[in-house]
């Protein structure tokens, strides 16, 4: 599949890639000689991927080499336990060598040459061999031989993976910047405690298996949903913004080195259906890194072709025969990408495009509990990200005069489903068409508000968001009992980062609200003793005034109001200056921070939360939301191979945990390379 206009789709990344205090030449590449994958690389048997090898010559600056003239005669060879160490050509059984390419790039030392625009200038030798793979399980030694003597050596390891699958079903559900104390503070406004007792809990709570995950970046200790993304579903840590990708330091964001990843896998050796679900618009992040490779994830309509033709069909004289061939079930926000007009990966009508592939095509929760079992379903509820949970079911005149609706008509889009709802259908789907092929199904659900309400400090949306999550996996369960699935499918539910949120005590808001200044304010916070007890679970006949019972938020698993006069305290570890009075934004997520004097200025919104106080932030004034942190994440599993889940161990151990599930290694061979 070849497509008229691929040149829009090229970017150089490099321009805004400086902005972090500390810098690199290249994350991943300390020497002047780079291979990627790069060193202590863990790959799945069989598992395909790229090979990038650069070799490096800064013009300028403090490693200024060779009078920035690369050296194009490197060697790269290949060891498979103490064997010889072959040419990578002949390792491989490669027809050809590679094509050299060549071409410069810039970045700045340190904040000081930023500060004085004097970037270092770097002159690169390249070559890529693409779509390879190790299927033997053990050691391999890679070695980049360069500036006569120079030796960048990387150890590979083919990890063993049972024969047997222990599951056939693989739902992984990713509560995007999920941490355990969101799960707790959830758990305080939804759950009803006696005497300190929970009288009900969390369905996380009763998972089989309970573990944690370490989350950093191959060349940061902070994560983003991309890189986090790469590391759960390829078994690769990356860098910042890569999808499924090594970031390499050419200006082109699609000739990265790939990686194989589990929803690709999946469907490569078992043929059965996948399935994406995300509350987020459907090309950010997380559900992106199931089926799309760049080292850069804004590419929002690449992405979006990617999903639907494969990597190579975004670029045939990549060689890389795998893709997720147009994913079974596709649910969430997004239609910017599908609506005819500039955000469309070729500016023409992308429903239609997926239509002409057989899929059917929904944009409300209506149509979308309507339509078929059996067939490939993109479901494109809104423009932009989708409704919080909050609005839709407690605050539902924010839904209006939005005037996003998914097909773009310009009218409102109030009949979304939430998480719960589309997670149901699209395990109906991918069941039915499961059936039909004799196989099981995979799919990614996210719940990808969690984050995105942590970022602009909107706690209440956030749990809202936490709980709703809860409730899809409670209803999951119960779900695939009853369809006769519950055997044969692991559920795991993990994230991707967390955010440095936290309860610390409560706060009476009308008290707050009385007082003029800050100082004073801030005595309307009851630490230890003074916390007090939930307000938001309180028997409905005990409120004081019916108006603040909110009708249709309230029954089990959820609280009972969002607006008691008694509301948690929460704060964040990392935060841009903003108001802080602890009360629920009822017409809508926070602004917490704004920019009046100058765009990377960013100061207290004066609208947010007026009864509170200001609190100054501790990140830099360009920074408008709070960041993500270093949290180590939960990871709870139950079903069949759930046990693997527990104990402490990386992110990327999650991809090896589920491939060995799902026996992904079944149709290895095991006597060649
Ligand atoms: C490197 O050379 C470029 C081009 O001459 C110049 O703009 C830049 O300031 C130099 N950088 C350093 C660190 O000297
Ligand atoms: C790989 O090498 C390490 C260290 O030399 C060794 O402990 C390990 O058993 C080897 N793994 C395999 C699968 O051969
Ligand atoms: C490598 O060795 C060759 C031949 O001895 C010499 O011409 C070349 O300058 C050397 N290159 C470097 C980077 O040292
Ligand atoms: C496709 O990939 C090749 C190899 O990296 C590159 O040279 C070419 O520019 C790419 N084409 C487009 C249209 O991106
Ligand atoms: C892998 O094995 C399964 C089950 O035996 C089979 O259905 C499938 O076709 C095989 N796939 C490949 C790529 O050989
Ligand atoms: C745009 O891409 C879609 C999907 O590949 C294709 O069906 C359609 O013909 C293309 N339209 C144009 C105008 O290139
Ligand atoms: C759902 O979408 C269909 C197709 O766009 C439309 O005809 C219908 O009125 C919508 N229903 C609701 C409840 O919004
Ligand atoms: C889809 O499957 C579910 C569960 O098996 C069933 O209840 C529902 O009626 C089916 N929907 C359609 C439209 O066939
Ligand atoms: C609250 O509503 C219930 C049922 O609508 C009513 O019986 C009761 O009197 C109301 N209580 C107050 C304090 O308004
Ligand atoms: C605190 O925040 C206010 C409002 O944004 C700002 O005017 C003030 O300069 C900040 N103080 C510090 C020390 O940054
Ligand atoms: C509440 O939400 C609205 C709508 O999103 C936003 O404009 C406003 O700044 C927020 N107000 C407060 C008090 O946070
Ligand atoms: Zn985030």
């Amino acid at each position: 599949m070849k497509v008229a206009s691929l040149g829009l789709f090229i970017t150089v990344v490099w321009s805004g890639y400086a902005s972090a205090q500390h810098f690199k030449r290249l994350g991943t590449c300390p020497k002047l000689g780079c291979v990627f994958p790069p060193h202590l690389t863990d790959f799945f048997p069989g598992q395909l991927f790229d090979i990038r090898l650069e070799v490096h010559a800064p013009v300028n600056g403090s490693e200024a080499f060779n009078g920035g003239v690369p050296d194009e005669q490197f060697s790269f060879c290949i060891q498979q336990e103490d064997g010889p160490c072959q040419d990578v050509t002949e390792f491989f059984g490669l027809g050809s060598e590679s094509q050299l390419e060549t071409w410069t790039f810039s970045y700045f030392e340190d904040l000081f040459a930023q500060d004085a625009d004097e970037p270092t200038i770097v002159n690169v030798a390249s070559k890529a061999y693409r779509a390879l793979s190790l299927d033997i399980p053990g050691n391999y030694t890679a070695k980049l031989s360069y500036y006569n003597g120079s030796e960048t050596v990387a150890h590979w390891l083919v990890r063993e993976s049972p024969k047997e699958a222990k599951a056939k079903n693989l739902l992984l559900f990713i509560g995007d910047g999920m941490t355990q104390s969101m799960i707790t503070a959830a758990r305080l406004i939804a759950h009803k405690s006696i005497n300190g007792r929970y009288q009900s809990l969390m369905q996380m709570d009763q998972m089989e298996a309970l573990g944690h995950q370490m989350t950093h970046s191959i060349d940061s200790f902070i994560t983003d949903s991309a890189n986090s993304a790469t590391a759960l579903y390829t078994g690769k840590k990356s860098s910042v913004n890569a999808l499924n990708v090594y970031a390499d330091s050419s200006a082109n964001s699609f000739d990265d080195p790939k990686v194989e990843s589990i929803a690709e896998l999946f469907r490569r050796r078992t043929g059965g259906p996948v399935g994406m679900v995300s509350t987020a618009f459907i090309t950010d992040a997380t559900p992106a890194a199931l089926c799309a490779h760049t080292r850069d994830r804004d590419q929002l309509a690449p992405i979006v072709f990617e999903y639907l033709n494969g990597a190579e069909g975004l670029n045939s004289s990549l060689s890389w025969p795998t893709s997720c061939e147009g994913p079974d079930v596709i649910f969430g926000g997004g239609a910017e990408q599908f609506i005819a007009g500039p955000g469309s990966p070729n500016g023409s009508d992308f429903y239609e495009a997926f239509q002409a592939k057989g899929y059917n095509v929904v944009y409300n929760n209506t149509e979308l509990q309507a339509t078929d079992n059996n067939t490939k379903t993109l479901g494109i509820f809104s423009i932009s990200n989708m409704a919080k949970w909050l609005d839709r079911q407690v605050y539902p005149e924010n839904l209006l005069n939005e005037k996003n609706s998914p097909t773009g008509d310009g009218t409102d889009a109030t009949d979304q489903p939430g998480l719960k709802e589309m997670t149901l259908k699209a395990i109906d789907i991918l069941q039915s068409r499961a059936d039909e092929q004799g196989t099981g199904w995979f799919m990614m659900s996210e719940a990808a508000s969690i984050d995105k309400m942590m970022h602009v400090l909107d706690y209440d949306r956030a749990l809202g968001e936490l709980l709703e999550l809860d409730d899809t996996i409670r209803a999951t369960l119960a779900h695939l009992e009853e369809i006769g699935q519950a055997e044969n499918t692991l559920i795991v539910v993990t994230a991707d980062h967390g955010h440095g949120f936290d309860v610390f005590g409560g706060a009476d808001t009308k008290y707050l609200a009385a007082q003029t200044s800050d100082r004073e304010k801030r005595s309307a916070v009851g630490v230890y003793q003074n916390s007090g007890l939930s307000g938001y679970t309180v028997e409905k006949d005990s409120l004081p005034n019916n108006d603040t019972i909110v009708i249709g938020a309230q029954g089990p698993n959820f609280p009972v109001t969002w607006d008691p006069r008694y509301v948690y305290a929460a704060g964040f570890a990392a935060n841009p200056d903003h108001r802080e009075g602890y009360a629920v934004n009822k017409s809508g997520p926070r602004l917490p921070a704004t920019t009046p004097n100058a765009e990377d200025d960013n100061e207290v919104n004066p609208a947010d939360q007026p009864d509170g106080f200001i609190v100054n932030g501790t990140l830099p004034i360009d920074q408008p939301q709070g960041v993500h942190s270093l949290t180590d994440v939960s990871v709870f599993a139950s079903g069949p191979g759930a046990a693997a889940f527990r104990g402490v161990y990386n992110s990327i151990d999650i991809f090896f945990k589920i491939a060995d599930a799902l026996g992904l290694a079944a149709n290895v061979s095991d006597c060649d390379s």
